[in-house]
């Protein structure tokens, strides 16, 4: 049989470190903290952790402002604990993914600090230096993502520095020759280390028009995120990027089996194109994963996830292996979203899916969203546009991991306020109380991730999608030569069904429901679904 890459037939986790588990009792989350709990992750059987940046930074946007590419925030730990951390994890058989921050760095970062010192500085050009509009104003109309202009006026020098982001952002200038072999050379260091791959952030960011021409107003605007006021024809997306991108994975192929993931938030059409082209032996020459966050963006209803399911499986180029995203630090909590029941069927959806999922910490026990009173509000979006804060604050889903019913559910110590609040029904949501509780999110969740794992037609195999005959549900099969295969019968909706899947086969046995009390053998031509309710079928 075909062999498949551990990024193809594994999930990924993602853990936010602020908020995983403090070691050190100062209120925020810790490299040994989260190798203290490498038992749990393992009895997730997820094969790989992505960790939210780690670097030295001043947080001025929680690690994404990166102040040194090749070191550990002392808030973090320390390079040993780094190392120590990657030792376990490699025992355990697991993958270690970092978040790579290759667009902007921090205004701290020594590159900067240089290139605002002077016009003349060697470093000037390896950032987007404009002189004013002149009107004094900023050089163009682009917008950060955080709200304001994307510019910032430098007294010192008489010009604006270009950030999508904070100020405390500055972007690098990728047109200047010496940046990308800098940053390839941060990979290496990484690489060199052991770790296994990349997410990289704002990838199809990487490259902004030359001419700095304004971007033109966006007619569909919902009025809302200012963000989306204008068409990023010149920030976002430009074809040139593609050479940057492959430039990175060519870095990776000096190394064997490691794996760059990148965050593009793009329709199928385009998405598709960072995956670069196919070679030879059959692998692409760009990302390995282009992250597809349809899953975090669409209207849930059968339909419509349908439809997109089978358009993403449709646009992907032959060989291309998809992925799949529920959750991350930036979108608001499924289990908030959807509401506990069809969380439930989500994950189902996640882990039965083709291609690889990645999930975000706390999905697994239905984490929701923790309102956060106003003097906790901390991230820049929320900060600098209060009016939007609920819609665009990230805060709610940062919160700390809630592990048992003790006093800031075990994330820190009792005397230590953690850095974002616990949610009041943490006593009842948490790890301890949901290992206990038989039919509970988190043993929903590793039956899951047991049989994808344990499954070929789950892990790799084909999907096809079935008309189930009610609008709210939705039904799959997954096959694979030579095994198992399975029937997914998702209901999206309030209501039950009967229906009748005999087409598929007179009848199939129940491996998994979402209720997790429902199991046998069950005749297809007259299936009652429950309102909320999915099934694995095993046929
Ligand atoms: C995307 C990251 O996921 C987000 O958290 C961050 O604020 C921006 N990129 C800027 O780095």
């Amino acid at each position: 049989m075909k062999q498949y890459s551990w990024w193809q037939k594994g999930i990924i986790y993602q853990i936010y470190p602020r908020s995983y588990q403090d070691s050190n009792g100062d209120g925020i989350g810790d490299l040994a903290g989260i190798r203290q709990r490498l038992d749990y992750i393992q009895s997730l059987n997820v094969d790989a952790i992505w960790l939210s940046p780690i670097y030295p930074s001043p947080m001025h946007d929680f690690g994404y402002d990166v102040a040194d590419y090749c070191e550990v925030n002392p808030i973090f730990g320390d390079m040993a604990d780094l190392d120590a951390l990657l030792e376990d994890i490699h025992a355990r058989g697991l993958k270690l993914v970092l978040d790579l921050v290759p667009n902007h760095t921090s205004d701290e970062h020594r590159w900067f600090v240089e290139s605002r010192s002077s016009r003349d500085n060697p470093k000037r050009d390896w950032y987007i230096w404009r002189d004013p509009a002149p009107d004094g104003g900023p050089p163009n109309n682009w917008v950060s993502f955080f709200g304001g202009p994307a510019w910032t006026y430098d007294e010192r020098t008489g010009q604006y520095y270009l950030h999508q982001f904070v100020k405390q952002q500055p972007e690098l200038n990728y047109r200047h020759p010496d940046v990308l072999p800098a940053m390839l050379d941060n990979m290496r260091f990484w690489l060199d280390k052991g770790i296994d791959g990349f997410r990289v952030d704002v990838i199809w960011l990487m490259l902004k028009d030359e001419q700095l021409r304004d971007e033109p107003l966006n007619p569909d605007w919902d009025g809302i995120n200012p963000i989306g006021k204008l068409q990023h024809i010149y920030t976002q997306n430009l074809p040139g990027v593609h050479d940057i991108i492959r430039a990175m994975r060519a870095v990776l192929d000096e190394y064997d089996d490691r794996m760059m993931v990148g965050e593009i938030y793009l329709p199928n059409e385009d998405l598709v194109k960072y995956y670069g082209t196919r070679r030879e032996d059959g692998s692409f020459d760009e990302c390995h994963l282009p992250f597809n966050f349809q899953l975090l963006l669409l209207d849930w209803d059968a339909r419509t996830v349908r439809d997109a399911v089978d358009a993403y499986e449709a646009a992907l180029p032959q060989g291309a292996w998809p992925n799949w995203v529920l959750g991350n630090h930036d979108r608001h909590r499924v289990a908030s979203r959807l509401g506990q029941a069809q969380a439930r069927v989500a994950n189902i959806l996640l882990m039965t899916l083709r291609g690889t999922p990645t999930n975000y910490y706390g999905e697994e026990i239905g984490m929701e969203n923790v309102p956060i009173p106003p003097e906790f509000i901390q991230d820049p979006p929320a900060v600098n546009q209060p009016e939007i804060a609920h819609i665009v604050g990230r805060d709610p889903e940062r919160t700390p991991m809630q592990w048992d019913a003790s006093p800031h559910a075990g994330f820190t110590e009792e005397a230590v306020i953690p850095w974002l609040p616990l949610p009041a029904d943490y006593q009842t949501r948490n790890v301890r109380q949901q290992e206990e509780d038989p039919t509970s999110m988190l043993n929903l969740y590793r039956s899951l991730t047991k049989l994808r794992r344990s499954e070929p037609a789950l892990a790799v195999g084909d999907y096809a999608s079935v008309d189930a005959g009610a609008a709210d549900v939705f039904a799959y099969q997954r096959t694979a030569p030579g095994a198992n295969a399975f029937l997914i019968v998702l209901n999206f909706g309030e209501q039950s069904h009967t229906i009748n899947l005999s087409e598929i086969a007179t009848q199939a046995e129940v491996v998994i429901a979402t209720g997790l009390k429902r199991s046998g053998t069950v005749s297809l031509n007259a299936l009652e679904l429950e309102a909320n309710e999915g099934l694995v079928f095993r046929l």
